[in-house]
C-alpha cells in the first residue's frame, strides 16, 4: 500500500485551512502535538467503581507504553458522566467542540453511550466503548469508527442462562434494571435458556438506579421457578446480592446472571456472595501470561484488585493504540485504523481475542463460581462466543 495517500480527509482539511490563512500550518500529528483524548466515564454514583478501574488501567497501558498511543504523546481530557442519559449529549458536544478531542473513550452505561455512538458516526472519531453492552453500538448503528473493548449485554447473560439451563433447571425468573443493559442482557439469558430447552417466566425490573428491591423479591417464591437470573452492576449489585440472601433466598432459589453482579463487588457483599455461579468475559486467577503480569501491575499501581472493568479499560488503550500505530498517529484516518483494528488479535488478560465483523469481542465466556472472595473461574459456559450483531451494516 503507498503510504504517501494515507494522509486522510481531515488532515487534508486542517493542513489547507492553515495555509489559506497564510502560515505553512501543518498538521497538529507533523507537529508533535499530543493527541486529545476524549475520555467520558462515571466518577460518580452507582457505577463510580467501574469508571475509575476502566480510567486507572487505561492510563496504566499509556504509562507502559511511555506516555503515547500510536508513537503520540497522549493528553487525557476526562469527564464524569454521571451514568446520566439526560446530560450525555451536553457531555459529548462539549468534549469535540469545547475540548477538540480526536478519539475518543467510554463509557459505562448503555444509554450514555448513545450520545458517543452518534458522534462517532457523524465525524467519524475513533470510539472505543469500554464497557456499556448495547446491541445497538455494534449492530444497527455500527459504524467504521465504533469499536469495543468489552461484551454485547446479550453475550455474558446468553452464557448464564445456556449454563443454567444445562444444570437442569427448567423454569426461571429474570430480575434488573429497566433500561438497554438490562433488557438486552435479560434476552440473552431468555435465549440461553431456551438453547437449554429450560423457560424464562417473567422479568421483574426496577427503573435505573433505584434499589427498593424488596417488593420484587417478595414475588419470587410465588413464580414457580427453580432459579433467578439478574443483571446489576456497581453499587446496586452490592445491596441486591446482600438483599437477595437476607430475605432467604439465595438457597431456595439460586441466583446467577452476568458476571457483573459479583465483579469488583465482593468486597462489599461478603458472605452474601459465596457460592454464586455467573458467566463473564473475565475471572479472577485465569492463568495466561497477559494476566499474570496485569494484575500485580494494576495491584501495584492502584492498591485495588483488576476486574473486569479494568481489564477492559487497559485493551481499550490497546485497541486505539493498534488503529494510531497504523497511521502513524492520525487519529482521522478511520479506514487505515479500521482495517488495523479488524485484523489484529489483541493480547487481553481475559486471553487473545479479535472483533467481529461488526466490531464486538469474540470472546470465551468463563463460568465463575465466588469462592473465599474470588471470581474463581470454573469452567467456559459458552466457548468464543460472538455477538450476533444485528442489523449491523458496515460501510
Ligand atoms: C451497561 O449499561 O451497558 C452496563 C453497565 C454496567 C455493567 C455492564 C453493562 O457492569
Amino acid at each position: 500500500m503507498d503510504r504517501t495517500i494515507s494522509v486522510s480527509r481531515r488532515g487534508l482539511m486542517a493542513a489547507g485551512a492553515g495555509l489559506a490563512a497564510g502560515g505553512l500550518a501543518m498538521p497538529a500529528i507533523a507537529q508533535g502535538a499530543p493527541l486529545r483524548l476524549g475520555v467520558m466515564l462515571p466518577f460518580s454514583g452507582t457505577f463510580a467503581a467501574l469508571g475509575e478501574n476502566i480510567l486507572a488501567a487505561m492510563e496504566m497501558y499509556i504509562a507502559e507504553k511511555g506516555g503515547r498511543l500510536g508513537g503520540r504523546q497522549v493528553q487525557l481530557i476526562r469527564l464524569d458522566d454521571e451514568s446520566n442519559p439526560a446530560n450525555a449529549v451536553s457531555n459529548v458536544n462539549r468534549l469535540v467542540g469545547r475540548d477538540r478531542a480526536e478519539a475518543l473513550v467510554g463509557t459505562v452505561h448503555s444509554g450514555v453511550v448513545m450520545a458517543l455512538v452518534q458522534i462517532a458516526r457523524e465525524r467519524q472519531i475513533p470510539l472505543v466503548i469500554p464497557n456499556a453492552g448495547n446491541a445497538s453500538a455494534t449492530g444497527e448503528l455500527c459504524s467504521t469508527s465504533i469499536f469495543r473493548s468489552s461484551f454485547s449485554n446479550w453475550q455474558p447473560a446468553y452464557a448464564a442462562g445456556l449454563h443454567l439451563a444445562k444444570s437442569g433447571v427448567k423454569r426461571a425468573a429474570w430480575m434488573s434494571w429497566d433500561y438497554a443493559a438490562g433488557n438486552e442482557a435479560g434476552a440473552g439469558f431468555r435465549d440461553g435458556l431456551r438453547a437449554g430447552g429450560a423457560e424464562l417466566v417473567r422479568s421483574l425490573l426496577l427503573p435505573f438506579p433505584e434499589t427498593n428491591f424488596q417488593p420484587l423479591l417478595a414475588q419470587i417464591p410465588g413464580l414457580n421457578v427453580e432459579a433467578v437470573g439478574s443483571f446489576y452492576a456497581g453499587g446496586g449489585a452490592v445491596q441486591f446480592v446482600r438483599e437477595y440472601a437476607a430475605a432467604g433466598l439465595k438457597d431456595r432459589f439460586p441466583l446467577t446472571g452476568s458476571g457483573f453482579l459479583t465483579e469488583g463487588t465482593l468486597q462489599g457483599q461478603g458472605a452474601a456472595a459465596e457460592g454464586i455461579k455467573t458467566a463473564l468475559h473475565y475471572g479472577d486467577g485465569l492463568d495466561n501470561p497477559k494476566n499474570n503480569a496485569f494484575r500485580p501491575a494494576f495491584k501495584q499501581r492502584t492498591g485495588r484488585d483488576a476486574d473486569v472493568y479494568a481489564v477492559q479499560g487497559y485493551d481499550a488503550a490497546q485497541i486505539l493504540d493498534i488503529g494510531l500505530t497504523a497511521t502513524r498517529g492520525d487519529a482521522a484516518a478511520d479506514r487505515e485504523i479500521a482495517r488495523a483494528i479488524r485484523a489484529a488479535r489483541i493480547d487481553s488478560p481475559r486471553g487473545a481475542f479479535t472483533l467481529s465483523t461488526s466490531h464486538n469481542p469474540v470472546q470465551n465466556m468463563y463460568l465463575r463460581e465466588v469462592q473465599g472472595g474470588e471470581n474463581k473461574v470454573v469452567g467456559i459456559a459458552a466457548e468464543a462466543l460472538a455477538d450476533p450483531g444485528t442489523g449491523c451494516r458496515m460501510s
